[in-house]
């Protein structure tokens, strides 16, 4: 949180150079396409502030031939007519100006948004290693969304405000000199005053933005664990906790709002005392015979014009630093490298492969300093099946990310085939590879379009087919709904087993060269632990198959076992052998299974 403040304090002391107003240019990129518009729409508003602006003039010129003074046109009606005119012209023109500017808004919008989120799916796993989920959300959503409001809303009033200033300003200083240089020297107190206020108010309410925030925080964590929180009883405990903090959230606003209405009403008092001072010397002036009533009269609505300009600016100004800010952080994952894909259409993936792990050394990025895999070798012939054993975090699940390339070795390679692997192309390199992972989440679609995620060129046929084979049809068909039934949010609407027999199916779908099963059947019952085997049997059947398992049994029949420990191969060889080894890793594992009674299943 005390991030999040830092990062608006910095939004704050941005200043408007010419070097980061180039960076809102970033984002005109954007409104290339769409330039008609957007150039048309831009000067709608021109035009728009421009009658606008003839608006108090006619007025005063109204009242001057109503009483008694001559002007180009002496008819009260024609003026009012003109008046009347000048309404439509501007309600046309701005409907047209609004709907432009929103159109061009939200097409470019859409652009930006598309990029970010080809950009999100191209970038490596690293990346997301060290973001987090919510943060890169609120690139997709609000930054875009600022940059959306700053196009249509904020481009358009400040071009407006600048134009009334200028031209309002030229037009009182032209036609009312004297009555002009008197108000412009009350002003400068005024707008003083109100820029050190304001930005004492915006202070202040960034901070209950912040408690606002922090509250938040309460309520996100609590509701995605709400089952600890239950299972703890500890719901009154979140309760008095998120009542403490709402606490702060309003003394906050109420310290933030004392201090807005002190400057609210220092505001109207100035506003009123100013203007009953232009209008007393005014006055004198329309006594003397140096103004006419008119001309008064269009004076101070000009005047009211410029003010409302002048207050709206600053926070116009508070605004584009904002935007800024939002396209600094979109330019900089637009920015960010995406995922070397590798050679185009490299040569065909191998039929059956061999893979061959050589001298790999290798840590997370996120975790630098510990090595996890330290010269790791494995070979493995074309269309073995080999399983990994070893204690939990010995680097299992690591060594079939890097065969996935979801990260890069650090130093030695992977073979499969004739070819390492950073030389196949990426997409066909993971295209040939299936995989049932240890932790299975499923989109919240259907389960239909779950298992379907393995092969979209699948038909119904082939998917009952997979489903049948990977046991999960029997289950399936016990629900109102069958394959349509919905998942629920990450597939939380269905058992660890169940999920993990879906993911079964896809694998068998996808119908891949290499297959990977990561503890596959780890959440199954013995029943159909042995109906799953039996079709995985059939489906390793012809293709190179890597199998992690924990429970010993489950691998007694593969052509080889790898014992791992602390990112090396301790052992290796068939069950047989390695069970001849008296005081060896792979038998020490089994007769540690063997003494618990549950885990053994045997
Ligand atoms: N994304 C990651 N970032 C940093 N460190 C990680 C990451 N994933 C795993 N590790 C670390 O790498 C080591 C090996 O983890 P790995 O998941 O390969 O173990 P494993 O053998 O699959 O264990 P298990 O049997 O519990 O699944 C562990 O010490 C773990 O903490
Ligand atoms: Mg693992």
């Amino acid at each position: 949180m005390s991030k999040k403040r830092n990062v608006l304090e910095e939004e704050e002391k941005r200043k408007l150079t010419g070097e980061n107003l180039g960076k809102l240019y970033g984002i005109y990129h954007y409104i290339i396409p769409y330039r008609v518009q957007f150039f048309t729409g831009l000067l709608f508003l021109l035009l728009s502030s421009a009658v606008l602006l003839t608006f108090p003039y006619m007025v005063g010129k109204l009242v001057d031939v109503a009483s008694g003074k001559t002007w180009i046109i002496n008819e009260i009606s024609s003026i009012a007519l003109i008046l009347v005119i000048i309404c439509v012209a501007q309600s046309v023109i701005s409907f047209f100006r609004v709907l432009l500017f929103t159109r061009v808004s939200e097409m470019a919008m859409a652009d930006v948004r598309k990029d970010l989120y080809q950009k999100l799916m191209t970038l490596p796993i690293t990346f997301y290693d060290s973001r987090r989920t919510g943060e890169l959300m609120s690139r997709m959503t609000s930054d875009v969304t600022m940059l959306k409001d700053t196009m249509s809303i904020t481009l358009a009033e400040f071009v407006r405000q600048i134009a009334t200033l200028v031209i309002g300003i030229i037009f009182i200083f032209y036609s009312t000199p004297e009555l002009s240089i008197f108000m412009l020297a009350t002003l400068p107190a005024v707008i003083i005053i109100t820029m050190i206020f304001g930005k004492f108010i915006r202070k202040l309410s960034k901070i209950t933005q912040d408690e606002l925030a922090a509250s938040n925080v309460v309520v996100e964590e609590t509701m995605q664990s709400i089952q600890t929180v239950k299972a703890f009883t500890s719901e009154v405990f979140e309760m008095a906790r998120y009542g403490s903090s709402l606490k702060k959230v309003v003394i906050a606003a109420m310290k933030g709002a004392t201090y807005r209405a002190g400057f609210i009403s220092f505001l109207i008092f100035g506003m009123f005392g100013t203007m009953v001072a232009v209008m007393w010397y005014g006055a004198t002036l329309v006594q003397s015979g140096g103004l006419t009533v008119g001309g008064l009269m269009s004076f101070v609505i000009y005047t009211t014009f410029i003010g409302g300009s002048i207050a709206g600016m600053g926070d116009l100004f508070g605004q584009i630093q904002r935007a800024i800010g939002a396209t600094e952080r979109i330019m900089e994952l637009r920015g960010e490298k995406a995922e070397d894909i590798g050679p185009g259409g490299a040569e065909p993936f191998p039929d059956v492969a061999s893979i061959s792990y050589k001298d790999l050394h290798f840590s997370y990025p996120t975790r630098s300093d510990v090595e996890v895999l330290k010269g790791l070798n494995l070979d493995i012939n074309p269309g073995q099946k080999v399983a990994l054993v070893g204690q939990s975090g010995a680097g299992k699940s690591t060594i079939i990310q890097l065969l996935m390339r979801f990260y890069n070795p650090t130093s030695g390679e992977i073979i499969i085939g004739d070819h390492t692997v950073s030389d196949i192309n990426l997409n066909a390199l993971r295209r040939n590879i299936g995989i049932v992972p240890q932790e299975v989440i499923l989109f919240g679609g259907s389960i239909k379009e779950n298992i379907r995620y393995g092969n979209f060129d699948a038909n119904d046929e082939e998917i009952e087919e997979a489903t049948r084979k990977a046991n999960a049809l029997d289950f399936i068909n016990t629900f109102p709904e069958g394959m349509e039934t919905l998942v629920g949010e990450r597939g939380v609407k269905l058992s660890g087993g169940q999920r993990q027999r879906i993911a079964i199916a896809r694998a068998i779908l996808k119908d891949p060269k290499i297959l990977i099963l990561d503890e596959a059947t780890s959440s199954l019952d013995s029943e159909s632990e042995y109906l799953v085997q039996q079709a995985l049997d059939v489906l390793m059947k012809g293709r190179t198959t890597i199998i992690i398992a924990h429970r010993l049994a489950t691998i007694r029949k593969v052509d080889k076992i790898f014992v791992l420990n602390q990112g090396e191969v301790v052992e290796s060889g068939t069950h047989d052998e390695l069970s001849l080894l008296n005081e060896g890793a792979y038998n020490n594992l089994v007769k540690l299974q063997m003494m618990e009674p549950v885990e053994s299943g045997l």
